[in-house]
């Protein structure tokens, strides 16, 4: 084996080696996806239903802000919020009823973005 390929494999051995030591945790990686825990500054537009929120990155590197339709998430079956979608455009045939939808449970932190799961 000539030099050069032998020290090109030898710089793929440490590539492949490190991806594997810098891994970040399971349960790392899952708080970071936590919408409450890693968003700030979140607000609704009730005139577009756009939920824009500032989020960390993944491995602690900054910040984005984005910005995402919530009938996109939301649904409304029989006058209660829930994960789905169009909850805005439903026509409600009777009374109206006042519901309350944990956000957590519909959007998480994909590096950054607000995401629907
Ligand atoms: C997400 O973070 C909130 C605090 O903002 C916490 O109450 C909740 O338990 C966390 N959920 C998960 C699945 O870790
Ligand atoms: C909310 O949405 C309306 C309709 O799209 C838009 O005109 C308005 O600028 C938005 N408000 C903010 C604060 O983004
Ligand atoms: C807000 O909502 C409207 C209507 O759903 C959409 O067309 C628009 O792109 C959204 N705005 C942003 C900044 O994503």
């Amino acid at each position: 084996m000539n030099k050069l390929l032998s020290s090109v494999i030898l710089a793929l051995v440490a590539v492949a080696a490190v991806p594997g030591a810098i891994a970040t945790p399971v349960e790392e990686r899952a708080a970071q996806t936590n919408f409450s825990a890693t968003c700030t500054g979140i607000s609704f537009n009730a005139s577009n239903n756009n939920l824009t929120a500032t989020c960390q990155r993944s491995g602690g590197i900054g910040t984005a802000t984005s910005t995402i339709g919530l009938n996109s998430c939301v649904g409304n079956i029989n006058g209660i919020l829930t994960a789905g979608n169009s909850f805005s455009s439903s026509n409600p045939a009777g009374t109206n009823i006042r519901t309350t939808l944990d956000l957590n449970s519909v959007l998480s932190n994909t590096n950054g973005i607000s995401t629907c799961p």
